[in-house]
């Protein structure tokens, strides 16, 4: 069965992907943080799930060198394709690419050194079967490491961003922020070391990672999140044109808030978690 989320972010696949350097400058510590986890050797084996444009993927080719290899899977097929052009365009051949919805099992032989996913764990609707299908594609002794968001508290540009857009929709105040498959879904505290300890995943690790956003302005800022495929883009989807520009207009006020003679910088905290396949 198709998951519905693949031709959401069928449509937002090519923002997402001219967004790249942004997405780059603002996760390049985190997926340097998620390398250093993963213990990648030169001629390792990597799973790259939720690949996206591949971003991430270009570093993990990198790190495993030409005797190694990745395999990215997503289940946007477009955006996978914006992948494969990067990898390409790179002239990194070690990169293999497959369609596929990490909480289902994989189409190819598993006995992976290790299983990367940099966002998008958190928009599983069922993460612990994601996280089950990770532990059954590494090898023993495999890690498997995933970045998602953080605290609700520590990510107030969501949160402003939400509220706004909800009150042009006319919805009540907040919705709940925990629900499956949204941004903040693994966000709260234990949630996703308890999943991994669930899967069977020894020595796990949970530390959350300050990923700051620095910009010019709060304009640059509404612009990538206009391009990315945000889940605010979906709340204020059915507004007509106008009503929606309005919405982006007070979303961009109240965001100035973080600016300041440095520029914008918007809090931002991610959560880092690990864990090892017991050999
Ligand atoms: C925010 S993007 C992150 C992409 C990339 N990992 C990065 O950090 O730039 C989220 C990605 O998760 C993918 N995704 C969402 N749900 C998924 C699922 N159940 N299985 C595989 N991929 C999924 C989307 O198609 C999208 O490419």
């Amino acid at each position: 069965m198709t998951n519905p989320s693949a031709s959401a972010w069928d449509r937002a696949a090519e923002g997402w992907s001219r967004s790249t350097p942004i997405v780059h400058a603002w996760l390049q510590p985190s997926t340097a943080a998620m390398l250093a986890e993963a213990r990648l050797a030169p001629g390792a084996r990597v799973l790259d799930l939720a690949a996206g444009a591949g971003d991430q993927t270009m570093d993990i080719a990198r790190a495993v060198g030409p005797s190694g290899e990745v395999l990215a899977t997503d289940l946007s097929p477009r955006i996978l394709g914006f992948a494969r052009e990067r990898l390409l365009a790179a002239g990194l051949a070690n990169v293999r690419f497959a369609v596929g919805d990490a909480e289902q099992p994989l189409a190819t032989t598993a006995g992976f050194n290790a299983v990367m996913c940099r966002l998008g764990l958190m928009f599983c609707t069922n993460p612990a079967a994601a996280v089950a299908q990770a532990f059954d594609a590494l090898r023993p002794g495999g890690r498997f490491v995933a970045l998602v968001f953080g605290e609700v508290a520590k990510n107030p540009c969501i949160t402003i961003m939400m509220k706004v857009a909800r009150k042009h929709r006319g919805l009540p105040g907040s919705a709940d922020p925990y629900a499956a498959g949204g941004l903040f879904s693994l966000a709260e505290p234990g949630r996703l070391a308890e999943l991994l300890k669930a899967s069977g995943f020894a020595d796990v690790e949970s530390t959350p990672v300050a990923a700051p956003f620095s910009l010019p302005d709060a304009a640059a800022y509404v612009a990538f999140v206009r391009d990315s495929g945000s889940p605010i883009m979906e709340v204020l989807a059915p507004l007509d044109e106008s009503a929606r520009q309005l919405a982006w207009q007070e979303i961009e006020e109240s965001l100035r808030a973080f600016g300041g003679d440095e520029g914008w910088v918007g809090p931002n905290e991610l959560l880092l978690a690990s864990g090892t396949r017991p050999a």
